[in-house]
């Protein structure tokens, strides 16, 4: 084994005549200007292991730095350090651990902070950037005076840069860092960075420990009252933190004072968290594996807060995430008097399949927050409740796996991305405003529309996300966390997990789902969802239009039992059903000559998008496709009985075509019926539930409706153009 670290000259001569010798002898070998004998050590202080602080350990392993942890395990005594004066417990622990360094000249000590830090470069850059400053001691600057502003005269002048002292990071030779922290004789909750500043302040020491700041943020970026001038820098292998006023790439990040929430944006991207070339670099941490593992109990807490459409299909995709039922019990709160019905219903169907299922009614009057609060603490209670997972009426979580997906990802909380579709409202946000409401971050709409992929850490959530049970009893142990001042639930929830420095993560890793409006949702009618079509157009097709409906265009799925007659899929067997029974629930039929009713019901099918698309079908058909595009007055549905109305006459429609949905079956709800265009000497005889007819009205295809003989037949028409 050789020891590199000779002249630098001595290694290239070697290297240029002995490549062989060094590539054989030398088991390590440093860049040329790295050789030397210097080393670098970082010292931090942690006494738990919270988010910020895995952050940090995981930015700094990343770079392959040594690092010393002090303090672990022991009780936190430095005060709140985040508002008001303390530290001194860091000094304490950092003067112990020099007692064994003092000697070590050729050593470097970088001491920082770690819950609130990340590393955006490695030690090489770091010490390199040190010797450039030529001095033994080396604080971190920022343009603040804190805590004691009275002594702002006393700093020596700069002529540009940041002329204050912080004591989140000081670089140094070990024998002087040690010079100055042996120095503390204060208490633990006394202020580490006055203590720093005073010996900083005194001219004395100033010049015989060497001692500087770094003013330009070459080593050091503290972000408090500087978040202006650092923008992200995206490499190729990288990402970092890139100072406009100085033109430099701090190395150590501090999020200091109020600066966490941008710290936490700029730790989803530095040091290797997400670039365009890479993506999500640090997405794959920690994951567990749920194949190995027994399944997890969770506590999904339910919310029906107003009146959602489309809950049936909320429950059903309850029931059909794919996660052992017998792991799951169920908490809902249901505020709504209109949803108890389809609650019951619910119940009724389920309860026997969770491990268990509890429902709070709206007759207990409680406020949001409380409801939340008792779903919460039903999982904080009981040590077999493995995660708490929340989510509200108004999240369609169209993937099955979710829950497990969730799970696998193992982060303290952590949210599904879901949006309103073709929206950009989502259930988190990326920054909040000085008053702690909504503001964009500049990756929000990227994040939303999945042009960047990743796990996110995120300052606010909403709507759906799960917590672990170990957190709900070790960390967020109020029995309120959903009550603050007059904040909605869910942001009080998230500003308590914020000051608990607990990272709230919203993935969009994979599709999740959308959620939905409730906004506009008119529960007066008996299938209100019917009325959905406008303010819900996805799930209203999910649930009303037929599953083959879209295969018309992309495969020519229709038929054309007679000449220019044509017969095709429209509605689902759901959406056939809450017509009758929404027409039937009216009551008063017209009493013409045939059973009327109706005018708006159809009308949300009568867009463009089916006439057109059969343009391809054939020539003669294109205008007629294309007059869809016309407009729908006549929309009514027709009943046929025998002994009231039971067939019709030969006629025209007065339009220039007509569509005829069947809206029940053959053989089931009725018997003959179907319909004779006389011309053709045609007649279709077995409708089929759902399937439409489209014909033209006038002219060429007289026809009569065939005598419906037993049970009830119900069909919906549409004159288009008349
Ligand atoms: C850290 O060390 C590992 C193993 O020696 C190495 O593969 C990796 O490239 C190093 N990382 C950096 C950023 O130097
Ligand atoms: C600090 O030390 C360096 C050498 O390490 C020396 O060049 C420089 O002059 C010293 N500065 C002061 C202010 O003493
Ligand atoms: C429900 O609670 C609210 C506020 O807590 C209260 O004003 C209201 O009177 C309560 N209603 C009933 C029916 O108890
Ligand atoms: C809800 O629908 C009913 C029945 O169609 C109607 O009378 C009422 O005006 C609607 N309410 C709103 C707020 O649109
Ligand atoms: C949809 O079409 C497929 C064949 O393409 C058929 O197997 C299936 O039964 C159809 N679904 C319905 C609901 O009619
Ligand atoms: C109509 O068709 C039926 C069989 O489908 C046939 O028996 C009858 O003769 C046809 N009538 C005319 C007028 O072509
Ligand atoms: C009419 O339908 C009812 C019930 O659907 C059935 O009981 C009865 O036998 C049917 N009558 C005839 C003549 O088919």
């Amino acid at each position: 084994d050789c020891e590199l670290c000779i002249m630098d000259y001595f290694i290239l001569l070697l290297l240029l005549t002995e490549p062989d010798f060094i590539k054989t002898h030398c088991t390590a070998f440093k860049p040329l200007g790295a050789c030397n004998n210097t080393k670098l050590l970082v010292l931090t202080v942690a006494t738990q292991e919270t988010d910020g602080f895995l952050r940090f350990m995981q930015s700094a392993n990343y770079f392959n730095y040594t690092i010393k942890v002090l303090g672990m395990g022991e009780e936190w005594r430095g005060g709140d350090v985040g508002r008001s004066i303390g530290g001194g417990q860091k000094v304490r622990l950092l003067k112990q651990a020099m007692e064994g360094l003092a000697d070590q000249e050729d050593l470097v000590v970088l001491s920082v902070d770690s819950y609130d830090l990340i590393f955006a470069g490695g030690p090489d850059e770091i010490l390199r950037k040190f010797q450039e400053a030529n001095h033994k001691v080396l604080f971190s600057a920022e343009g603040l005076i804190w805590p004691d502003k009275r002594l702002q005269d006393k700093y020596p002048a700069v002529r540009s840069g940041k002329r204050f002292l912080n004591s989140g990071g000081v670089i140094g030779y070990a024998p002087f860092v040690n010079q100055i922290v042996e120095q503390w004789n204060l208490h633990d909750n006394d202020d580490d960075q006055l203590f720093y500043t005073k010996i900083y302040l005194d001219p004395q020491q100033r010049e015989s420990l060497n001692m500087s700041l770094d003013h330009k943020c070459h080593i050091f970026q503290n972000l408090n009252g500087a978040i202006d001038e650092v923008l992200l820098k995206f490499g190729t292998e990288r990402v970092r933190v890139r100072n406009t006023v100085f033109d430099t790439l701090p190395v150590v990040i501090h999020g200091n004072a109020n600066t966490k929430i941008y710290l936490n944006y700029l730790g989803n991207y530095i040091p290797n968290a997400w670039n365009y070339e890479r993506g999500c670099g640090v997405c794959n941490h920690n994951m567990v594996d749920l194949s190995q593992l027994k399944y997890p109990t969770v506590l999904v807490g339910v919310f029906i807060q107003q009146p959602t459409p489309f809950l049936s299909e909320f429950f059903h995709r309850l029931v059909t995430l794919d996660y052992p039922k017998d792991k799951l019990k169920i908490f809902v709160h249901n505020n709504e008097v209109y949803h108890e019905r389809h609650m019951q219903r619910f119940w009724e169907e389920s309860k026997d399949i969770f491990n268990s299922f509890k429902v709070v009614g709206p007759e207990e009057n409680l406020s949001q927050g409380e409801a939340r609060n008792m779903g919460m603490e039903l999982c904080r209670q009981d040590p077999g409740c493995d995660h708490y997972f929340s989510i509200d009426a108004d999240v369609m979580l169209t993937n099955k796996q979710t829950l497990k997906i969730l799970i696998e990802q193992n982060r303290k909380i952590i949210a599904p991305l879901v949006s309103r579709h073709g929206k950009l409202w989502s259930n988190f946000w990326g920054a909040l405003s000085l008053d702690g409401y909504y503001a964009r971050s500049e990756d929000y709409i990227d994040i939303v529309q999945s042009k960047r992929v990743g796990v996110w850490n995120i300052p606010y959530m909403a709507h759906v996300y799960l917590i672990k049970g170990e957190v709900l009893r070790n960390e967020l142990t109020e029995r309120n966390h959903f009550v603050l001042e007059k904040l909605d639930p869910d942001m009080a929830l998230s500003r308590h997990a914020r000051e608990l420095g607990i990272f709230m993560y919203i993935t969009n890793r994979h599709e999740f789902g959308r959620l939905i409006s409730t906004a506009n949702f008119n529960t007066s009618h008996y299938n209100s969802d019917l009325w959905q079509i406008f303010e819900n157009p996805v799930d209203w097709k999910e649930k009303y239009i037929h599953p083959n409906y879209t295969q018309i265009f992309t495969e020519n799925y229709l038929e054309q039992p007679c000449p220019d007659v044509f017969w095709f899929p429209v509605f689902s067997e759901r959406a056939c059903d809450e017509l009758v029974e929404e027409m039937e629930h009216f009551g008063s039929w017209s009493g013409g000559q045939h059973e009327v009713r109706g005018q708006h019901t159809l009308r949300p099918l009568m867009n463009c998008d089916f006439g057109c698309s059969l343009q391809g079908y054939s020539v003669t058909h294109c205008d007629l496709g294309c007059s869809l595009q016309g407009y729908a007055v006549m929309n009514f549905v027709v009943k046929y009985t025998p002994g009231r109305q039971s067939y019709l006459r030969p006629h025209h429609d007065s339009s220039t075509f007509t569509i005829n949905v069947a809206l029940n079956s053959k053989g089931i709800d009725f018997q003959g019926g179907g319909c004779r265009f006389h011309r053709y000497n045609c007649s279709i005889e077995s409708p089929r539930k759902g399937w439409s007819f489209m014909h033209p009205g006038r002219l060429t295809h007289l026809h009569e409706g065939l005598p419906t003989t037993n049970g009830t037949r119900y069909i919906a028409v549409s004159f288009i153009d008349p």
